[in-house]
């Protein structure tokens, strides 16, 4: 018996052991794998932008869904040669989108952004993408505030968007709107999901009238402002805690949309004379954007880090810098009077954001 028990304990210790080792395995591959998707050493997310006649990869004006203010063409902006350009990764190919490829892999399933107008970006991009696929077949579309809808029931796939730009909680009390950076109840709305695409940054630098907090609150501390790439920093982590205590890898795929970059300092892309990106109509040559990277994105990757739940990384930023010609400038949401130069036109850049998604999720 005696004999029998030390058996037994010596066999569980090795199994521990091996568990140990698989675990540590496993998270040594996910941070190496942190927003390096890679496929025979090959980053996707490393290249340039070349021209291709065969792009965009659908008409603007035969999907119903672009509203106007990503509606570059509808509202008259000249040139197209900014439709033409596809990322190619140095040293592979990034795989085309394959819409009917992509609804028969996702039946049943519902993919989810949570985000800002970024979010809205890109989950347009990928509901015109899909119709484009099947441009005959049924959908439904509910366009609503926080949540918005699309579905395609012959796949019974569904698409959703739900607005929360912080991600971390804004609650009305007594003395005024409240920005709480450890309180994130609106995760809930987020756990029934097959897949998640996060994305939070360009609200933290709000100011005036556009901010919708008059307090932020850390614990039981309440402060009238802060350091806002610290006030990112701190709601990003509890986002990451979250993620780890309410998400469940096997049923659910998590990625974070990396920071989308703006065009507003042409000092950046070599012309310092250069306030917005009006003029621009070509990409930046090249794989390396003069500017560098933002510091949210360090901030953002470091976070990441921590998470020990797999988290993907769709590390778009040095691409989308790198298209300073993608945004509506004067052709998008204020028409003449505005500038926009931190959304992006569709068809356009985010297209290929739902293309590295789609590899992503091939992996
Ligand atoms: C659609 O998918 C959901 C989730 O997988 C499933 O519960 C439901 O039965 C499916 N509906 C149809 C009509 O196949
Ligand atoms: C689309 O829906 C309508 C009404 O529900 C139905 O009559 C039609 O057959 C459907 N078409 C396809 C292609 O499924
Ligand atoms: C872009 O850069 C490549 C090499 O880096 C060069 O061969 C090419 O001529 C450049 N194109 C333009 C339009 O400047």
């Amino acid at each position: 018996m005696e004999y029998f028990l030390s058996v037994h304990h010596c066999f569980s210790a090795i199994v521990v052991l091996l568990i140990f080792f698989q675990q540590t395995n496993a998270n040594l591959m996910h941070s190496n794998n942190l927003g390096r998707l890679q496929t025979n050493s090959c980053d996707f997310f490393q290249g340039s932008w070349i021209f291709d006649n065969t792009y965009p990869l659908y008409d603007s004006s035969k999907c119903p869904f672009v509203e106007h203010e990503f509606n570059c063409q509808k509202n008259g902006r000249p040139d197209n040669l900014y439709l033409k350009y596809r990322w190619k990764p140095t040293g592979c190919d990034l795989p085309r989108f394959n819409g009917l490829d992509f609804l028969k892999r996702f039946t049943g399933k519902t993919i989810m952004f949570v985000g800002d107008s970024l979010s809205l970006n890109q989950w347009l991009s990928l509901t015109c993408l899909l119709h484009n696929a099947v441009p005959t077949a049924n959908y439904t579309r509910i366009r609503g505030d926080p949540l918005s809808i699309f579905t395609i029931p012959d796949y019974n796939i569904s698409i959703k968007l739900l607005r929360n730009v912080y991600l971390v909680d804004v609650v009305g009390e007594k003395i005024g709107r409240i920005l709480k950076l450890d309180s994130i109840l609106g995760g809930k709305a987020w756990k029934d999901a097959d897949t998640l695409i996060f994305n939070t940054w360009h609200w933290w630098n709000r100011r005036g009238v556009g901010q919708p907090w008059d307090y932020i609150q850390e614990g039981t501390k309440l402060y009238k402002d802060i350091n806002r790439v610290v006030a990112f920093e701190k709601a990003l982590i509890t986002w990451a805690k979250w993620i780890d205590e309410n998400i469940d890898p096997t049923k659910t795929k998590v990625f974070f949309q990396g920071i989308s970059p703006s065009h507003y300092n042409g000092i950046e892309w070599d012309k310092p004379s250069v306030k917005n990106c009006l003029i621009e109509k070509q990409p930046v040559n090249g794989t390396i954007y003069p500017g560098g990277p933002p510091p949210a994105l360090s901030v953002l990757k470091n976070v990441l880090k921590t998470i020990w739940k797999p988290v993907y990384l769709l590390d778009v930023t040095t691409l989308s810098q790198l298209r300073k010609d993608g945004h509506p400038s004067i052709y998008g949401l204020g028409g003449r009077t505005g500038m926009d130069c931190s959304h992006w036109c569709l068809a356009g850049v985010p297209d290929t954001w739902n293309q590295l998604l789609y590899n992503a999720l091939l992996y």
